[in-house]
Protein backbone atom coordinates (compact mmCIF):
# COMPACT_ATOMS: atom_id res chain seq x y z
CA UNK A 1 0.00 0.00 0.00
CA UNK A 2 1.15 3.39 -0.92
CA UNK A 3 -0.16 6.37 1.06
CA UNK A 4 -1.04 9.62 -1.24
CA UNK A 5 -1.61 12.24 0.96
CA UNK A 6 -4.06 14.70 -1.00
CA UNK A 7 -4.10 18.29 -0.55
CA UNK A 8 -6.92 20.14 -1.66
CA UNK A 9 -6.63 23.87 -2.50
CA UNK A 10 -10.77 24.23 -2.18
CA UNK A 11 -12.32 25.02 1.49
CA UNK A 12 -15.23 25.28 -0.10
CA UNK A 13 -17.94 22.31 1.85
CA UNK A 14 -19.74 21.46 -2.00
CA UNK A 15 -16.01 21.66 -3.67
CA UNK A 16 -15.71 19.96 -6.85
CA UNK A 17 -12.08 19.62 -6.34
CA UNK A 18 -13.22 17.31 -2.93
CA UNK A 19 -16.25 15.74 -5.26
CA UNK A 20 -13.51 14.82 -7.37
CA UNK A 21 -11.12 13.00 -5.16
CA UNK A 22 -14.00 10.69 -3.75
CA UNK A 23 -14.37 10.37 -6.93
CA UNK A 24 -11.00 9.18 -7.34
CA UNK A 25 -10.99 7.66 -4.46
CA UNK A 26 -13.20 4.19 -6.17
CA UNK A 27 -11.24 3.81 -8.83
CA UNK A 28 -8.06 4.27 -7.89
CA UNK A 29 -5.68 1.63 -8.41
CA UNK A 30 -3.63 -0.92 -5.86
CA UNK A 31 -1.34 0.25 -4.97
CA UNK A 32 -2.41 3.77 -4.11
CA UNK A 33 -4.50 4.94 -0.98
CA UNK A 34 -5.64 8.15 -0.67
CA UNK A 35 -6.08 10.09 2.01
CA UNK A 36 -7.18 14.05 2.13
CA UNK A 37 -4.72 15.84 4.55
CA UNK A 38 -7.37 19.09 5.78
CA UNK A 39 -5.21 22.21 5.25
CA UNK A 40 -8.23 24.86 6.46
CA UNK A 41 -7.04 25.34 10.41
CA UNK A 42 -3.03 26.20 9.59
CA UNK A 43 -2.45 29.78 10.65
CA UNK A 44 -0.93 31.53 8.21
CA UNK A 45 2.80 31.12 7.73
CA UNK A 46 5.00 33.36 10.20
CA UNK A 47 9.03 32.27 10.71
CA UNK A 48 8.64 33.80 14.51
CA UNK A 49 5.93 31.23 15.41
CA UNK A 50 8.62 28.34 14.82
CA UNK A 51 9.84 26.57 17.65
CA UNK A 52 8.38 24.60 20.60
CA UNK A 53 5.37 26.55 20.82
CA UNK A 54 4.66 26.14 16.53
CA UNK A 55 0.52 26.30 16.48
CA UNK A 56 -0.59 22.40 16.65
CA UNK A 57 -1.88 22.43 13.13
CA UNK A 58 1.68 22.84 11.64
CA UNK A 59 3.35 20.03 14.05
CA UNK A 60 0.27 18.04 12.74
CA UNK A 61 0.29 18.63 9.35
CA UNK A 62 3.82 18.08 8.86
CA UNK A 63 3.60 14.83 10.42
CA UNK A 64 0.48 13.97 8.03
CA UNK A 65 3.15 14.75 4.92
CA UNK A 66 6.37 12.88 6.30
CA UNK A 67 4.02 9.71 6.81
CA UNK A 68 2.60 9.64 3.49
CA UNK A 69 4.56 7.65 0.29
CA UNK A 70 3.15 10.35 -2.34
CA UNK A 71 1.30 13.95 -3.34
CA UNK A 72 -1.81 14.25 -4.76
CA UNK A 73 -2.48 18.11 -5.02
CA UNK A 74 -6.17 18.79 -6.54
CA UNK A 75 -6.89 22.82 -6.69
CA UNK A 76 -8.95 25.51 -8.36
CA UNK A 77 -7.22 28.15 -10.25
CA UNK A 78 -7.68 31.93 -7.99
CA UNK A 79 -7.07 34.65 -10.44
CA UNK A 80 -4.71 32.40 -12.63
CA UNK A 81 -3.09 30.92 -9.61
CA UNK A 82 -2.52 28.75 -6.62
CA UNK A 83 -5.79 29.53 -4.21
CA UNK A 84 -3.74 30.81 -0.77
CA UNK A 85 -4.72 27.78 1.71
CA UNK A 86 -2.59 25.59 -0.62
CA UNK A 87 0.31 28.02 -1.40
CA UNK A 88 0.14 28.05 2.81
CA UNK A 89 0.16 24.66 3.73
CA UNK A 90 3.41 24.15 0.63
CA UNK A 91 4.79 27.58 2.40
CA UNK A 92 4.26 25.93 6.21
CA UNK A 93 5.62 21.82 5.28
CA UNK A 94 9.08 23.64 3.38
CA UNK A 95 10.33 25.33 6.98
CA UNK A 96 11.80 25.54 9.44
CA UNK A 97 14.89 25.39 6.68
CA UNK A 98 16.54 22.23 6.07
CA UNK A 99 13.08 20.39 7.40
CA UNK A 100 11.20 20.17 4.20
CA UNK A 101 8.75 17.60 4.13
CA UNK A 102 8.31 18.03 0.73
CA UNK A 103 11.73 16.40 -0.12
CA UNK A 104 12.39 13.87 -2.74
CA UNK A 105 8.53 13.11 -2.30
CA UNK A 106 6.78 11.96 -5.94
CA UNK A 107 3.83 14.01 -6.47
CA UNK A 108 1.41 14.99 -9.24
CA UNK A 109 -1.20 17.78 -9.91
CA UNK A 110 -4.59 18.11 -11.33
CA UNK A 111 -6.47 21.11 -11.69
CA UNK A 112 -9.64 22.08 -12.03
CA UNK A 113 -12.16 24.50 -13.71
CA UNK A 114 -15.99 24.87 -13.91
CA UNK A 115 -14.31 27.09 -17.14
CA UNK A 116 -12.65 26.06 -20.55
CA UNK A 117 -8.78 26.24 -19.29
CA UNK A 118 -8.93 23.38 -16.59
CA UNK A 119 -6.98 25.51 -14.27
CA UNK A 120 -4.10 25.84 -16.45
CA UNK A 121 -2.23 29.24 -14.45
CA UNK A 122 -2.60 27.12 -11.16
CA UNK A 123 -1.54 23.93 -12.22
CA UNK A 124 2.01 25.44 -13.62
CA UNK A 125 2.18 28.01 -10.79
CA UNK A 126 1.88 25.03 -8.15
CA UNK A 127 4.79 22.96 -10.54
CA UNK A 128 7.05 26.41 -10.25
CA UNK A 129 6.90 25.82 -6.42
CA UNK A 130 7.10 22.04 -6.32
CA UNK A 131 10.16 21.96 -8.27
CA UNK A 132 12.03 24.47 -5.49
CA UNK A 133 11.04 22.10 -3.17
CA UNK A 134 12.51 18.82 -4.70
CA UNK A 135 9.20 17.07 -5.12
CA UNK A 136 9.40 14.49 -8.07
CA UNK A 137 6.25 15.49 -10.08
CA UNK A 138 5.28 13.47 -12.42
CA UNK A 139 5.44 15.57 -15.89
CA UNK A 140 2.66 13.66 -17.78
CA UNK A 141 0.09 12.74 -18.50
CA UNK A 142 -1.07 16.36 -16.84
CA UNK A 143 -4.30 17.02 -16.01
CA UNK A 144 -6.65 19.77 -16.35
CA UNK A 145 -9.81 19.16 -15.94
CA UNK A 146 -12.20 21.73 -17.30
CA UNK A 147 -15.75 22.29 -17.34
CA UNK A 148 -15.98 20.19 -13.75
CA UNK A 149 -19.11 20.60 -13.12
CA UNK A 150 -20.64 18.24 -15.80
CA UNK A 151 -17.87 15.25 -14.92
CA UNK A 152 -18.95 14.33 -11.68
CA UNK A 153 -23.09 13.55 -10.69
CA UNK A 154 -25.25 14.58 -8.07
CA UNK A 155 -24.17 11.70 -6.07
CA UNK A 156 -20.31 12.29 -6.52
CA UNK A 157 -19.75 9.51 -9.09
CA UNK A 158 -18.26 10.03 -12.44
CA UNK A 159 -21.11 11.60 -14.48
CA UNK A 160 -18.41 11.14 -17.76
CA UNK A 161 -17.45 8.40 -19.04
CA UNK A 162 -14.62 9.95 -21.02
CA UNK A 163 -13.30 11.87 -17.50
CA UNK A 164 -13.73 8.71 -15.92
CA UNK A 165 -11.06 6.98 -18.02
CA UNK A 166 -8.81 9.72 -18.80
CA UNK A 167 -8.34 9.64 -14.80
CA UNK A 168 -8.06 6.11 -14.45
CA UNK A 169 -5.03 5.98 -16.95
CA UNK A 170 -3.41 9.29 -14.85
CA UNK A 171 -3.79 7.49 -11.86
CA UNK A 172 -2.18 3.44 -13.40
CA UNK A 173 0.76 6.66 -14.70
CA UNK A 174 1.06 7.74 -11.02
CA UNK A 175 0.80 4.52 -9.65
CA UNK A 176 3.89 3.58 -11.48
CA UNK A 177 5.44 6.72 -10.92
CA UNK A 178 5.18 6.17 -6.99
CA UNK A 179 6.60 3.23 -7.38
CA UNK A 180 9.39 4.09 -9.79
CA UNK A 181 10.65 6.86 -6.83
CA UNK A 182 9.48 5.13 -4.05
CA UNK A 183 13.32 5.86 -2.72
CA UNK A 184 13.54 9.53 -3.19
CA UNK A 185 12.19 11.09 -0.15
CA UNK A 186 14.54 8.92 1.87
CA UNK A 187 17.82 9.15 -0.48
CA UNK A 188 17.34 12.91 -1.12
CA UNK A 189 20.04 15.08 0.37
C1 LIG B 1 -12.23 31.69 -8.96
N1 LIG B 1 -12.52 30.88 -10.04
C2 LIG B 1 -11.62 30.83 -11.10
N2 LIG B 1 -11.75 29.88 -12.08
C3 LIG B 1 -10.83 29.79 -13.10
O1 LIG B 1 -10.94 28.92 -13.95
N3 LIG B 1 -9.79 30.66 -13.15
C4 LIG B 1 -9.59 31.63 -12.22
O2 LIG B 1 -8.63 32.37 -12.30
C5 LIG B 1 -10.55 31.74 -11.16
N4 LIG B 1 -10.40 32.67 -10.17
C6 LIG B 1 -11.17 32.61 -9.03
C7 LIG B 1 -10.86 33.43 -7.94
C8 LIG B 1 -11.59 33.30 -6.78
C9 LIG B 1 -11.22 34.16 -5.59
C10 LIG B 1 -12.66 32.37 -6.68
C11 LIG B 1 -13.44 32.22 -5.40
C12 LIG B 1 -12.98 31.59 -7.76
C13 LIG B 1 -13.67 29.99 -10.03
C14 LIG B 1 -13.32 28.65 -9.42
O3 LIG B 1 -12.67 27.84 -10.39
C15 LIG B 1 -14.60 27.96 -8.95
O4 LIG B 1 -15.17 28.70 -7.90
C16 LIG B 1 -14.34 26.53 -8.50
O5 LIG B 1 -15.57 25.89 -8.31
C17 LIG B 1 -13.52 26.48 -7.24
O6 LIG B 1 -13.17 25.14 -6.92
P1 LIG B 1 -13.97 24.30 -5.83
O7 LIG B 1 -14.15 25.17 -4.62
O8 LIG B 1 -15.31 23.98 -6.45
O9 LIG B 1 -13.15 23.08 -5.60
Amino acid sequence: MKKVAVLLGSLRAHSFSRSLVHALGTIAPEPLSLEIVEIGDMPFYNPDLEGDEAPAAWKHFRGRILEADALLFVTPEYNRSVPAVLKNAIDVGSRPYGQSVWQGKPGAVISISPGRLGGFGANHHLRQSLMCLNVVTMATPEAYIADVASCIDEHGAFADAETQAFLLSYLQRFASWVQLNAGAAASSP
